[in-house]
């Protein structure tokens, strides 16, 4: 009964507020990242604030997920209230709250949206939740106002690796997927492998700049349909350090490295010239990596590539508010009902 009171609040929120320029808070603790933005109409960023808890995590070699969620907790509303005062706005100037409700950790999620929707009562504005893996795509319009579905987007950070068909602001397809470790998962894998710290993409980019890639580990399914799979590649990468104990790390990173960003950039791009859409979007934590960048970039005769500032590729809560922005647009709003999702995929935005 009061659920169904304060949904009909909800829908009464929604038709008092449209605006043209929304501002939208945002938050975003789907994992170990803690972050709040604030976002003016499609691209006046008022303040966008990352707390990392990569130095909590690392020691244990991955993310922790209860002492993450008890960390948003603790970080949540003094970033809050630093985003506001950045953004030299009251909370209630705002227009919309959004959250990422889904996929990732689910106490961390909870932590977000009970967050949220307690912004939400309180402001009296309309609850957005906004598929993470969204997001990640979307960060990419807060560079490029001029990028427009249709496009091909290669999705890949620490759980997930997809290629899709972006039809339309939310309506995509799947074209290929990782049949078992997500990419930047292997990156972290074989990071481990090599003693190096979590998360290991950003090391394993860093330490292949001054090494060569002269070993020649498998690239599973390189010319078999879409799919990726990266756990075959992690194996062979663990035996050969057994048995190659000479073997310069360095030299080891970047063979590695070469072997699952060629399988990337292959499919992706043979996709995109098979399909003659041109707009080809990288997107995720993974996007960061420079090999990743450079060899699509050798493909910009033939197609127009995007990918985010680096500070948008990880995790952040700008992508979230400005895939937030299209959902305000098209009166995509929430109730207070709104679940976490932790295995949410594409099937729902
Ligand atoms: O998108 P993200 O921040 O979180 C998820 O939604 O998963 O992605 C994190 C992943 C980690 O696996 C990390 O190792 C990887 O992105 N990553 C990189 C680089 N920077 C971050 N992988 C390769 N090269 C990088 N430069
Ligand atoms: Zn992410």
């Amino acid at each position: 009964m009061l659920l169904q009171t304060k949904n009909q609040l909800c829908k009464e929120r929604r038709r008092l507020s449209i605006e043209k320029k929304p501002i939208i808070f945002a938050i975003e603790t789907s994992c170990d990242e803690t972050a709040v933005s604030i976002l003016k109409g499609h691209n006046e960023l008022l303040s966008n604030l990352v707390v990392s808890q990569i130095d909590i995590h690392k020691d244990f070699g991955g993310v922790v997920p209860e002492i993450a969620a008890r960390k948003h907790v603790e970080f949540l509303y003094q970033l809050s209230l630093k985003a506001f005062e950045e953004a030299q706005i009251e909370p209630t100037q705002l227009n919309a709250i959004a959250v990422s409700y889904g996929p990732g950790l689910i106490g961390s999620l909870l932590i977000g949206t009970s967050f949220a929707k307690g912004m939400s009562i309180s402001l009296n504005i309309p609850l957005i939740g906004v598929n993470h893996l969204v997001g990640h795509i979307y960060a990419n319009f807060l560079d490029f106002p001029e990028l427009k579905p249709p496009f091909v987007t290669l999705l890949v950070s620490g759980g997930h690796t997809m290629i899709l068909l972006v039809k339309d602001y939310f309506d995509f397809e799947i074209i290929g997927e990782t049949r078992d470790d997500a990419a930047g998962e292997a990156f972290d894998k074989v990071a481990r492998i090599l003693n190096l710290e979590y998360p290991g993409g950003p090391i394993i980019d860093q330490i292949a700049k001054s090494g060569k890639s002269i070993y020649k580990f498998p690239k599973p399914l390189y010319n078999v349909g879409y799919d990726f799979s990266f756990s075959g590649l992690k194996t062979a990468v663990l035996y050969f350090v057994k048995d190659s104990r000479k073997a310069k790390i360095e030299d080891i990173a970047a063979s590695f490295q070469e072997a699952i960003i060629d399988t990337l950039v292959h499919k992706v791009t043979k996709y995109a010239l098979k399909s003659g859409i041109k707009d080809v979007v990288i997107a995720g934590g993974v996007a960061s990596n420079s090999l990743l960048r450079k060899k699509l970039n050798t493909y910009r005769d033939e197609l127009n590539i995007y990918y985010p500032q680096l500070k948008y590729c990880t995790d952040n809560a700008a992508m979230i508010a400005r895939a937030a922005y299209e959902k305000y647009q098209r009166n995509m709003f929430d109730d207070l009902d709104l679940d976490v999702e932790p295995n949410l995929g594409l099937s729902k935005v």
